[in-house]
């Protein structure tokens, strides 16, 4: 599903962010990526969303060269194969939760019910349907991390990555979004997570847990 081949990713100053990582990660597999601050999780992960280029090597998304892809088309990619899950929520805090959530569909010549029904459908499985033309920035951190969630699943998207997705939550919400992932696997979704939170390294349902130091693979 995912395949880095010998990936460089060079800095100003010839900083080796990513030094010859390569990694595969299969249909269906939940991954994590590990790491001390700085480690190059962040730096992966965008490389697999197509939203920077390696310095040399090759990412590979579904078969797809993305690496390789110009800018437009990438992000084209990316809106049809991948829901990303920030750290920082990025949510657009003046619009409403169902604005927010259509957002990876922008543009996109989707038919109108259809998103509707979508949104209807993750409002209801994130327990936001009263919440639907609420403002964001009036929600609860709780709200907000679901609104996230239903916005990264919202391009039906066979791959989901998420970068710290625990960074900002207390442990109740931390442990919901857990139960959310192990839903996202069970449906047969491919998902990298990138975490230093020790709440992710002793679940069962993990297939893997890959290791970078300083840009090296472990
Ligand atoms: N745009 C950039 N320009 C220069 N250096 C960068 C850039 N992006 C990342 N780096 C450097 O690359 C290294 C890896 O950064 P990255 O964000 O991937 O780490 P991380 O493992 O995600 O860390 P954290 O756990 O703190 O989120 C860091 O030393 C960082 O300073
Ligand atoms: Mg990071």
């Amino acid at each position: 599903m995912i395949k880095l081949e010998n990936i460089n990713k060079i800095f100003a100053n010839n900083f080796y962010a990513l030094k010859d990582i390569s990694l595969h990660v299969s249909k269906g597999e939940l991954v994590l990526l590990k790491s001390a601050s700085g480690g190059g999780k962040s730096t992966i992960l965008s490389l697999i969303a197509g939203l920077s280029k390696p310095s040399s090597g090759e990412v590979l998304v579904k078969d797809e060269r993305i690496s390789k892809l110009p800018d437009d088309f990438a992000s084209l990619f990316r809106r049809q194969n991948i829901g990303f899950i920030f750290q920082k929520f990025n949510l657009i805090e003046d619009l409403s939760v169902r604005d927010n959530i259509i957002v990876p569909l922008i543009p996109s010549d989707f038919d109108e019910d259809l998103i509707e029904k979508r949104v209807a459908r993750l409002l209801q499985r994130f327990d936001l349907s009263e919440k639907k033309e609420e403002i964001v920035r009036n929600l609860s951190g709780g709200q907000q991390q679901r609104v996230v969630i239903a916005r990264a699943l919202i391009n039906e998207p066979s791959i989901i990555i998420a970068d710290e997705p625990t960074a900002n939550l207390d442990e109740k919400l931390s442990l919901d979004f857990v139960a959310f992932l192990q839903e996202l696997q069970n449906e047969g979704k491919t998902i990298v997570v990138a975490t230093h939170d020790p709440l992710f390294f002793n679940l069962p349902f993990v297939d893997r847990i890959i290791e970078i130091h300083k840009g090296v693979l472990l």
